[in-house]
């Protein structure tokens, strides 16, 4: 059965026009992109899109720089979305990524780290909601 995780192209590759780049290697990963939304975050948004990550130190710059500048919401499907997702995107660090994925790739530092991938299922349903990305009953 296909599933559905959510992308998020933060500020950093927007600006560097990685957009296309991007998509293009998640499509060739067989992802198919199910919904696409740009969107300049305010800071609450932000800070409402973190809140797991309330209390922690990077928590204020994290706000302050995924506001700073358009991001690209995808809601991508394919079987076993969220863990072939997170597996392409790379860990946290670009510097510590394996060869071959975006944020090593593409990434620059932890916080400017090119892209954002859903956790889990659940993390996944409930971001592609706060984009208001959710596909109608009969579009799935
Ligand atoms: P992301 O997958 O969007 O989820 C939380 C983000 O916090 C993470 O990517 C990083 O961009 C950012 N971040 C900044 N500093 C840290 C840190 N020390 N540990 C984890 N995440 C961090």
């Amino acid at each position: 059965m296909p599933q559905q995780t959510m992308l998020m192209i933060k500020p950093d590759a927007v600006e560097r026009n990685l957009c296309g780049k991007i998509l293009a290697r998640l499509e060739s990963e067989r992802f198919q992109v199910r919904r696409l939304k740009m969107i300049h975050l305010q800071p609450a948004e932000a800070q409402r899109f973190y809140a797991v990550h309330e209390g922690k130190p990077f928590l204020e710059n994290l706000v302050a720089y995924m506001s700073s500048g358009p991001i690209c919401a995808a809601v991508l499907e394919r079987e076993d979305a969220v863990s072939h997702l997170r597996r392409v995107v790379g860990a946290t660090d670009p510097g510590e990524a394996e060869t071959g994925t975006i944020r090593r790739d593409f990434g620059i530092d932890k916080t400017r780290n090119a892209v954002h991938a859903s956790d889990a299922p659940e993390t996944a349903a409930a971001e592609i909601g706060f984009f208001g990305l959710t596909l109608d009953r009969e579009e799935r």
